[in-house]
């Protein structure tokens, strides 16, 4: 399952998470981790598009909690990727920095005393990886998507 921040524009008028640029770079991710999007979960943290397509405030990210709880235990996934700090941030309920939290295996437990316990790997956003394209950051994130990999198989 990949978590990540909110619909745009495109994600509105289609209701399909993850259709325009970053969703072509996640596609490729996904691709490239040898899956099929048909094989994977994608939902957001906000449900709706923010105004202007701002960072989903923490208020913001709280209120839609409850329906992403819900679609994470419902899908039961084996793992969790979040891609961005919203997500990563919101699953881990940690306020710490992407560069501290990416790359390392942590785990969401869902709300009450039977919350399920999900592997999580959070990375880096691809809107955040097409702003910034360097073979640094695409190393990174490739690393963080075989630690996932191999935890699949
Ligand atoms: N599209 C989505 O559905 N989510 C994002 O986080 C970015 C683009």
């Amino acid at each position: 399952m990949f978590i990540g921040e909110a619909p745009g524009a495109d994600e509105d008028r289609t209701g399909v998470p993850f259709v325009g640029r970053a969703g072509q770079l996640l596609n490729k991710m996904i691709a490239a981790m040898g899956l099929s999007r048909e094989s994977v979960y994608i939902a957001n943290v906000l449900k709706t598009r923010p105004p202007n397509n701002a960072t989903p405030t923490v208020e913001e990210a709280q209120l839609c909690a409850p329906y992403l709880h819900e679609q994470i235990a419902i899908v039961a996934p084996e793992v969790i990727v979040t891609v961005g700090l919203p997500a990563t941030r919101l699953i881990l309920q940690s306020t710490d920095s992407m560069g501290r939290l990416r790359g390392r295996w942590a785990e969401y437990v869902g709300p009450g005393a039977a919350g399920i316990r999900v592997p999580v790997m959070p990375t880096y956003h691809p809107a955040y990886l097409l702003r910034s394209y360097t073979p640094e950051n695409r190393k990174k994130v490739w690393s963080d998507l075989q630690q996932v990999m191999a935890r699949l198989v």
